[in-house]
C-alpha cells in the first residue's frame, strides 16, 4: 500500500512536473494553503535513506516515555514486560512549511520519512501493536520538527539479585540505543529531564512498588564504534506483607506449636512424637512450597530460606529435645530399677553387703560413688581373706562389675547436668523461646536494615 502510494505520487510529480496539476486533479479535497507545501515538500527531491543534516552535526533526537503497564516481572526468567509508548522528535529541515500549524500523517506514511534506528539492546521478545492499525503516530511541525511515536510491548532482561528475597529492591533498568547511526550522526537526549517518563508513578504492581526511578545519558561503546544511549532506572520494591502473611506468620506459629510439646507429659509418647514429627513434616512442606516460584538452579541463598531453616532447626530441636529427655528418663528409670533390685536382693542374702550400694544410689555425688567403687573392689579382698565363701565373692564380683557401669553413667550424666530428666522440659520451655526471638531479631536486623 505504502509502495503502491509512493510510487503513485512521484509518478504523478514527474508526469504533470507541476503543483497546479497536481492539486487540481488527485487532490482537490486537500485545497488548503498550509497544507498543500507540505505534501509537495514530502515528496520533492526527499531522500527518506539519507538522516537530516546530512553533511552537518548530528541529529538531536529527543525522547519521552509513557509506562503504560508493567505486566510480570519474573523471578524465574529474570525479567519483565512493559508496555510502553515512545515518542522521538528531531527536527528535519526539508520538511519545513510555511505557517504555524502540524500536520498529522497516516501512520503507513511513514515508510516515506527518514526515522530514527532506535532499539532495545536488553530486550528478548518486543512486538509493535497492530490493532486495528500499527500503532505510530507521526506529526510534521511548520518548523521542521517530526514528532514520531510508537506502542511497544517488550520483555526485557532486568538482572536481579535475589540474596534478599522477599524484603530486595531490583533495579531494572530500560535502555534505549540507536542500531546503526554512531555519535557522529545521531545524538539522543531526554527531551525533559527526569520528568521524560510518565506513568511510572501511578503503575499498579502485582508484587512490587516502584520506589524511584531517573534517566541518565550515556554512550554504547562496541567494537564498530560508540552509540548514543538513554537509560531509564527503576527501582521496585517488593511488598513483603505477602510473604508475611503467606510464609513466616505459619512458620512461626509450628515453631510455636513445636513448643506446645514442652508443656506435655514426658510419659505421653505419641501425644509428644505426634505434635513433634507433624510439625517437622508441615515445615518441611512449607519449605518446599516456598521454592516454586523461584529459580532454583542457582544455588544462592535467599533470606526467606535462612528463615525458614531456623525454623526448621527449632522444630527439629524440639522434637530431638523429647528424644533426649525421654532417653534420660528411661536412663534414670532403669539404672533406679537395678539398684533397687540389687539392694533387694543384697537385703535377701547379706544385709551387712547391701551397705555401699545404699550410699552409691544417693544422687549428684559422683565422688561418693568413686570411693563406695573402691570400697567394693577392696572389700572382696576382705571377704576372700577372712570367709572364702564362693557363693558370696560370685555376688561381690557382679557387684563390682555393676557399679563401674553405674559410676560411667553417672558421670556421663553429669556432665550433662541432668539429675532431674524432667528439668530439660523446665529449661527448654524458656531456652526455646528466648532464643528463637533472639535469633529473630538478629535476622530481621540483618535483612530490613543492612
Ligand atoms: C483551491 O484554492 C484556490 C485558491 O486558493 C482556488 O482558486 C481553487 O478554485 C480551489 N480549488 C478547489 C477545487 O476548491
Ligand atoms: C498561528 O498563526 C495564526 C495566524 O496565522 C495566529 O493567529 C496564531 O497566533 C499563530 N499561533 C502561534 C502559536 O504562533
Ligand atoms: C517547532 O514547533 C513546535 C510546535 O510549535 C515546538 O514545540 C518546537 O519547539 C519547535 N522547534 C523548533 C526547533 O523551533
Ligand atoms: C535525576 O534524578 C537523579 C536521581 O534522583 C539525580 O541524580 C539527577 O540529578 C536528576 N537529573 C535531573 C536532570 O534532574
Amino acid at each position: 500500500m505504502c509502495v503502491q502510494l509512493n510510487t503513485l505520487l512521484i509518478l504523478g510529480l514527474t508526469v504533470t512536473g507541476g503543483a497546479c496539476m497536481f492539486h487540481n486533479h488527485h487532490w482537490g479535497e486537500w485545497n488548503d494553503s498550509q497544507l498543500q507545501p507540505t505534501i509537495q515538500k514530502l515528496m520533492k527531491g526527499y531522500n527518506r535513506y539519507l538522516r537530516p543534516n546530512f553533511n552537518e552535526g548530528p541529529v538531536e533526537i529527543g525522547m519521552s516515555l509513557d509506562i503504560a503497564s508493567i505486566d510480570a516481572i519474573s523471578e524465574i526468567n529474570m525479567d519483565y514486560t512493559a508496555t510502553i509508548f515512545l515518542r522521538q522528535r528531531w527536527r528535519d529541515s526539508r520538511l519545513v512549511f510555511p505557517g504555524n500549524e502540524s500536520v498529522s500523517l497516516d501512520g503507513r506514511l511513514v515508510s516515506l520519512l527518514w526515522i530514527p534506528d532506535t532499539f532495545i539492546p536488553d530486550s528478548k521478545r518486543s512486538f509493535l501493536h497492530d490493532v486495528t492499525v500499527e500503532n505510530r503516530l507521526i506529526r510534521i511541525f511548520s518548523n521542521g520538527t517530526v514528532l514520531y511515536a510508537l506502542r511497544i510491548t517488550a520483555t526485557i532482561a532486568c538482572n536481579m539479585d535475589l540474596t534478599k528475597y522477599p524484603m530486595d529492591r531490583q533495579v531494572c533498568t530500560l535502555q534505549l540505543e540507536s542500531w546503526g547511526y554512531n555519535l557522529q550522526d545521531v545524538v539522543f537526549y531526554w527531551t525533559r529531564g527526569n520528568d521524560s517518563v510518565k506513568g511510572l508513578d501511578t503503575l499498579r504492581l502485582a508484587q512490587y512498588s516502584v520506589e524511584s526511578y531517573y534517566t541518565t545519558v550515556t554512550e554504547a561503546v562496541y567494537e564498530t564504534g560508540q552509540y548514543p544511549k538513554l537509560v531509564l532506572h527503576f527501582a521496585l520494591r517488593r511488598n513483603v506483607l505477602f510473604f508475611i502473611l503467606e510464609t513466616y506468620v505459619p512458620s512461626v506459629l509450628l515453631v510455636v506449636l513445636s513448643w506446645v510439646s514442652f508443656w506435655i507429659s514426658q510419659s505421653s509418647v505419641p501425644a509428644r512424637t505426634c505434635i513433634g514429627v507433624t510439625t517437622v513434616l508441615t515445615m518441611t512442606t512449607l519449605m518446599m512450597g516456598a521454592r516454586t516460584s523461584l529459580p532454583n538452579a542457582n544455588c544462592f541463598i535467599k533470606a526467606i530460606d535462612v528463615y525458614l531453616g531456623i525454623c526448621f532447626t527449632f522444630i527439629f530441636g524440639a522434637l530431638l529435645e523429647y528424644a533426649c529427655a525421654h532417653f534420660y528418663t528411661m536412663e534414670h528409670q532403669t539404672v533406679g530399677d537395678i539398684k533397687r533390685e540389687i539392694q533387694r536382693e543384697f537385703n535377701e542374702t547379706n544385709g551387712n553387703a547391701s551397705l555401699p550400694i545404699i550410699r552409691s544410689t544417693q544422687p549428684n555425688q559422683s565422688v561418693e560413688i568413686s570411693s563406695t567403687a573402691e570400697e567394693t573392689s577392696q572389700q572382696p579382698v576382705r571377704k576372700e581373706a577372712n570367709t572364702p565363701e564362693g557363693s558370696k565373692e560370685k555376688i561381690a564380683d557382679h557387684e563390682c562389675g555393676l557399679s563401674s557401669v553405674k559410676e560411667a553413667a553417672r558421670r556421663a550424666a553429669a556432665v550433662l547436668t541432668v539429675e532431674n530428666p524432667h528439668n530439660i522440659d523446665r529449661h527448654a520451655r524458656t531456652l526455646f523461646p528466648l532464643v528463637f526471638l533472639f535469633v529473630n531479631i538478629l535476622y530481621w536486623l540483618y535483612y530490613l536494615c543492612l
